[in-house]
């Protein structure tokens, strides 16, 4: 595409996970880094008959819910637990009655909670949770955290259901400014909500919202499996026809820093070097002990190279930049995970798939990574055919940023 065709792209929020909100299960919770299902629908409704989808990258599960609307069957995997146990509850088939007992349990919950009937949990571990939540609401959410222990069966659908609207809970009664974790903290007396409103009230509704998607049952299958997707021989089985997917992107963003609130309250992390530990196990995390890693990362000898690649790197590694060596480590660890991805990739693709990465580039010290351009050479050296590179979407005000849809199709390549 043209510099000038590029130039008149817009920044399309229908492209970004802000369209999933009210479209059902895809709003239950918001991850920014989510594509917007109208991305993955617009693909999938090019293929008609059932097919067996593949997304390495699951997040919120956007494409594995889609294809299973769609009739498809669709794996997808995710090395972070949390995001694994909201897949599932998002791609699980729930009866009605089921969704009517939930509905009871959310009853009792709430009237237990007003009647001080529950022994509040112990609120968790996270750093400065006082700036989260002030401590009438803290308490709230304590006690509300007990009920659906006391009124749910532990590993119950129910219990899923109602858990996926306490987290919706957490942060709609959160200090956190524009209603969202990733976003800086409103200034002391700046509540969203009044004091005095209602919280039961509020997670009477969350339950609601969360039910009326729960009756939206796909009628396909899908299939969210813990997994690492450098190694998908050995956590996936059988070959597949369609992958569309978006890996994380080379811009520091943390998935784990985002989620951290839903991780904390519901028990999948207890303190912060877990955290940061779980960031540098995931392609392009940097959070916490992450950072000080990539500072003693040293490149494999037989990581992908590219003289475009090695042009950046020296760009970014530049003296002049304060932490220059730092985020060269970063770009080149991304590039040898992403490389070890796309080799184990070609192990479960069937003849004739179809494979769609949509990707965003980003830049470091003015100097512009372009992470699409590297992918489709990447696809080329293992031998992938037809491959199309295609701006979708302006990032941000910045000019240069854009979000690309690289895609191709893989016969069988060089190594059958
Ligand atoms: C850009 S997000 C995907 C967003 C998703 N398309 C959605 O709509 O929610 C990338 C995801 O890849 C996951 N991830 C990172 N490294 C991974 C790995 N090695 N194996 C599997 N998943 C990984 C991250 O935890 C994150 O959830």
């Amino acid at each position: 595409m043209s510099t000038v065709a590029r130039e008149q792209l817009r920044q399309r929020a229908d492209y970004t996970h802000k369209f999933n909100a009210n479209t059902g299960r895809h709003g239950w919770l918001r991850l920014t880094p989510a594509y917007s299902v109208k991305i993955v629908e617009e693909i999938i409704s090019r293929y008609e008959d059932p097919m067996r989808v593949l997304d390495p990258f699951c997040g919120t599960a956007t494409t594995a819910l889609s294809a299973a609307y769609h009739g498809h069957g669709c794996v997808t995997t995710e090395i972070n637990p949390f995001l694994v146990w909201l897949g599932q509850a998002k791609t699980a088939q729930y009866s009605d009655a089921l969704i009517a007992s939930t509905r009871r349990a959310c009853v009792r919950v709430v009237e237990s909670v007003k009647c001080k009937a529950v022994e509040p949990m112990k609120a968790p571990p996270i750093h400065n949770i006082e700036r989260w939540w002030p401590e009438e609401t803290l308490e709230f959410l304590c006690a509300l955290r007990s009920g659906i222990e006391v009124e749910s069966k532990e590993g119950s659908p129910e219990r899923a259901l109602l858990l996926i609207a306490f987290c919706r809970t957490l942060i709609e009664l959160s200090n956190a400014a524009f209603n969202h974790q990733s976003m800086s903290f409103k200034d002391n007396g700046q509540l969203h909500f009044p004091l005095d409103m209602d919280m039961g009230y509020v997670f009477s509704e969350d339950v609601r919202f969360v039910l009326d998607g729960a009756g939206e049952n796909p009628e396909g299958s899908g299939q969210v499996i813990y997994g690492d997707s450098r190694n998908l021989s050995e956590t996936v089985d059988g070959v597949f026809d369609l992958v569309i997917t978006s890996p994380p992107y080379a811009n520091r963003m943390s998935y784990i820093r985002e989620l951290r609130p839903y991780m904390y309250w519901l028990g999948f992390l207890d303190n912060g070097r877990d955290a940061g530990e779980l960031d540098w196990i995931a392609i392009g995390g940097t959070w916490g002990v992450a950072t000080s890693k990539l500072t003693d990362w040293e490149r494999p000898t037989k990581s992908f190279e590219h003289p475009l690649l090695d042009r950046t790197l020296k760009g970014i590694r530049h003296h002049d930049n304060k932490n220059g060596r730092i985020l060269a480590n970063y770009v080149a660890k991304y590039f040898d995970d992403m490389w070890k991805h796309f080799n184990s990739l070609i192990s479960v693709l069937n003849d004739n798939s179809e494979i769609h990465y949509i990707i965003g580039n980003s830049t470091f010290y003015g100097v512009l990574l372009s992470v699409e351009k590297l992918y489709v050479v990447m696809l080329e050296r293992l031998g992938f055919e037809d491959i199309d590179c295609r701006a979708i979407r302006k990032r941000n005000s910045k000019k240069e940023l854009f979000e690309f849809d690289v895609s191709a199709r893989w016969t069988g390549g060089r190594w059958r």
